[in-house]
């Protein structure tokens, strides 16, 4: 059931007696809670927010709605880890209701400044009639208590040719001045971002559009993220408005990233080469990157997508945020790898192989609804080039999620018809992509990461990866390898993984 207006916008001191209660307890309920996934108490969970390493930890922030699996409401909820594995909930970190964030305190991003956590964020707005009005504004924090924000905006206006589809300021810092970069409509209604610079976080200078070869590109981007990683400059936005083309762009909106040349401090130009998605699978929204402490540049996404409904919305909560990934390039591509700390969430380790041929086959121990599995698939040498390799996962009575690759094509497909309770089926039930040609080789190299209610997998050291939500019966947990006309070796390693991060009942102080 839809809520209206007045029941999504309301504050958490305005929540009926018992209702938090109830959510958090139907949620707690729930079959698909996952084990080591980032999820909320109960209510909606979506992107990402202010992700920071600062005092010696990540710091982890998500947009949240607690009244409920609308989008209502928002505040960010709080957690920190130190090795991305392994998470403390903190409550809440940003309470939104102020004259500058009266209808949400949307995405945004942090920064460490004075030794202080500076959080950048969109206030939303909606006046008498309803019109959206994006105000930035900075809230600061010791990494404990709930964010401190400052009274006025620290950017009031949107600037002309931009219409109140304006938000999600992601800083950064550049030689001794701060930039950030915005999501942002044209008036002519087309996605793009703009670009600010500020001495100190508090006095924001417009510098003007970012230039990029994208005049029309989608009617919104929203969370855009820029980074240097080598000798190139990354730009993540999220176009919304693209359609499909090929095996590209099938979900409602799109995640992705564009390489260029570095921004260069005085300059607005982005030289960049094609936009590519950065996920291959159904549910991947709104990513967002920091730098850790040894350099490396981790992002986190929001595992689910705007507008859609989801199974677990009747029982009180909804979404998870995927695991943190590590990125690099390779071959002029952006490369994600799961964070290296998720190695401890791992309990004994199964080993096993086999020569499959035109057969399927399961292995003792290898199965389960919470696990890792690494998967070598090397087909015959004369088999190279046909036959379909693969694994069938969280199978059961009538159930069963299949990652397969076609030999012939080159073609990895994620399947997720038989999974379990739909979801989006509008949107289609498989997700494919062709393998870039050097890959035709070597074997083919599947890392899974299942939970209760996903899936992320990671194909040849994160050259693409697949995300999705599976909805599946709690007795559907068999796993099994199949090799259709042709054959192929296998080697793989199970490991079932430790819950870590299941919140239970009610956040401590949610109230105080
Ligand atoms: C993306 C988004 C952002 C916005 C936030 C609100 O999912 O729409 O653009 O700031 O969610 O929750």
């Amino acid at each position: 059931m839809k809520m209206t207006k007045e029941q999504k916008y309301r504050l958490l001191e305005q929540a009926e007696p018992g209702e938090l209660e109830r959510l958090a307890a139907q949620a707690e309920s729930c079959g698909w809670r996952q084990r080591y996934h980032i999820q909320p108490h109960m209510g909606l969970l979506n992107d990402p927010n202010g992700f920071a390493f600062y005092d010696g930890k990540y710091h982890l922030f998500y947009q949240w709605f607690p009244l409920g699996t609308d989008h209502g409401m928002k505040y960010w909820y709080h957690v920190t880890s130190s090795d991305l594995a392994h998470w403390t909930d903190l409550g809440i970190g940003l309470t939104p209701g102020g004259p500058y964030d009266s209808h949400g305190a949307y995405s945004g991003s942090g920064i460490v400044k004075d030794g202080k956590l500076h959080l950048m964020y969109t206030g939303n707005v909606r006046d008498e009639n309803w019109v959206r009005h994006p105000y930035q504004c900075l809230a600061i924090t010791d990494g404990h208590a709930i964010a401190t924000k400052l009274e006025q905006p620290v950017i009031g206006s949107v600037p002309p040719g931009y219409t109140d589809h304006f938000r999600d300021p992601k800083v950064w810092q550049d030689s001794d001045s701060y930039r950030c970069v915005i999501g942002a409509q044209r008036d002519d209604l087309t996605g793009t971002a703009v670009l600010y610079r500020s001495k100190d976080l508090l006095d924001w200078t417009f510098e003007g559009e970012l230039q990029t070869s994208l005049s029309s590109f989608g009617y919104m981007w929203e969370c855009p993220d820029y980074f240097e990683l080598g000798d190139q400059g990354v730009l993540l936005f999220c176009p919304q408005g693209i359609e499909p083309q090929g095996e590209r762009f099938r979900n409602i909106y799109q995640s992705g990233y564009m390489l260029g040349k570095p921004l260069e401090s005085d300059r607005q130009t982005f030289e960049h080469g094609e936009f590519a998605e950065l996920d291959r699978g159904f549910d991947f929204y709104a990513p967002q990157t920091t730098q850790g402490p040894d350099g490396e540049r981790v992002l986190v996404g929001w595992m689910g997508l705007p507008d859609l409904d989801y199974p677990t919305d009747d029982k009180g909560w909804a979404h998870c945020l995927t695991l943190p990934r590590e990125l690099s390039l390779r071959n002029g591509k952006l490369i994600q790898r799961p964070a290296a700390g998720l190695i401890g969430l791992r309990g004994e380790q199964i080993t096993f192989s086999a020569e499959l041929n035109g057969e399927s086959r399961s292995f003792a121990g290898v199965e389960g609804a919470a696990y890792e599995l690494q998967v070598s698939v090397s087909p015959a040498a004369s088999d190279c080039k046909q036959g379909m390799f693969g694994i069938e996962f969280r199978t059961g009575e009538n159930e069963r999620t299949v990652l397969s690759y076609d030999a012939s094509s080159g073609k990895v497909t994620l399947d997720r018809s038989q999974s379990g309770a739909s979801l989006s089926p509008g949107y289609g039930t498989t997700r494919s992509c062709t393998l870039s040609s050097e890959s035709g080789d070597r074997p083919i190299e599947f890392r899974l990461f299942v939970d209760t209610s996903s899936a992320e997998i990671f194909v040849n050291g994160g050259e693409e990866t697949f995300t999705a939500r599976l909805f599946p019966d709690s007795a559907s947990t068999g796993i099994s390898f199949f090799a259709n006309g042709g054959s192929a070796a296998f080697e793989g390693s199970f490991w079932s993984l430790r819950e870590n991060a299941i919140p239970r009942g009610l956040p401590t102080g949610i109230l105080e």
